[in-house]
């Protein structure tokens, strides 16, 4: 009986020691871009050729969307169709991708 509490103390001992460590060696490897936000990549990928890395570069006149006050619904609805020179992203990407970018834009904003 003894020998057997022994026993479980000493795998507790081991998962209470071993987890944190482990999850530590974790973090180091996961690359840079993977703690990005959702819809970071997509908008890099997609979007900042014309809307900068912060969302104020406005070439061709695609405005400022740091300054954007488009709901996230309008913004999905601009994403997804396209608006005069913008062209829609439907075809091009996912409904969950355009959602993401769409709430990811959110972040660009300027306080
Ligand atoms: C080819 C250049 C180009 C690319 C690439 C582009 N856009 Fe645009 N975007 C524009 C232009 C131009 C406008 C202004 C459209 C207009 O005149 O109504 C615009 C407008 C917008 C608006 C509306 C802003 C507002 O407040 O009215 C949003 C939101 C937007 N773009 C998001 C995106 C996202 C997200 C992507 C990537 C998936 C993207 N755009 C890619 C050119 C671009």
């Amino acid at each position: 009986m003894r020998l057997i509490i022994i026993l479980l103390m000493a795998i507790l001992f081991v998962f209470s020691c071993g987890e944190p460590g482990k999850k530590e060696t974790k973090k180091a490897i996961v690359p840079k871009a993977a703690q990005k936000p959702e819809g970071y990549a997509t908008y890099k990928q997609h979007c900042a050729l014309c809307h900068g890395m912060k969302g104020d570069l406005g070439v061709n006149g695609s405005g400022d969307l740091t300054a954007s006050t488009l709901t996230l619904e309008e913004r999905i609805e601009v994403i997804t169709n396209g608006r005069n020179t913008m062209m829609p992203y439907k075809t091009i990407l996912k409904r969950e991708e355009i959602a993401s970018v769409a709430k990811y834009l959110q972040t660009l904003k300027k306080e």
